[in-house]
């Protein structure tokens, strides 16, 4: 089951730019970076405490959100769901529909067992689920 936002992702075309912007415009604690070269993607992370999703939609058809809609800007590149058992996840959304981009789990940033839904399944958002491995040592 889905047990926590694990994090979101931002493509960012100058990675030390980006680093110095939340570490030093934004406060945020930077955690390190890690290459994952079978994804061929460097990443760093900021840990930060929980959050949460909201979903926004138009109320009664108008507003700030109807006109994002009709233009589509927009950078966020995925979101990603920690799970306690990722295998029974993909098994229980495979079942309901939801189309992968890869057939299984594979490894990716912080160890972790990676996977993607496809955009098509989640109103065009990548969503990516992982489950560390930490109690694996
Ligand atoms: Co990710």
């Amino acid at each position: 089951m889905i047990v926590a936002l694990d994090h979101i992702a931002i493509a960012v075309p100058d990675l030390e730019k980006a680093i110095k912007r939340f570490m030093e415009d934004f406060g945020l604690t930077y955690e390190g970076t890690e290459d994952v070269p079978a994804a061929k993607t460097s990443t760093a992370f900021f840990p930060l405490p929980a959050t949460s999703i909201e979903l926004v939609h138009p109320l009664n058809g108008e507003g700030p959100i109807a006109g994002y809609l009709e233009k589509k800007g927009g950078g966020m590149h995925h979101l990603c769901f920690r799970s306690d058992d990722i295998e029974a996840d993909v098994a229980r959304l495979k079942e309901k529909g939801y189309q992968f981009l890869s057939e299984a789990p594979t490894i990716g940033a912080h160890n972790c067992k990676v996977i993607f839904i496809h955009p098509k399944s989640c109103d065009g958002v990548l969503i990516e689920l992982n489950q560390p491995q930490d109690d694996h040592h």
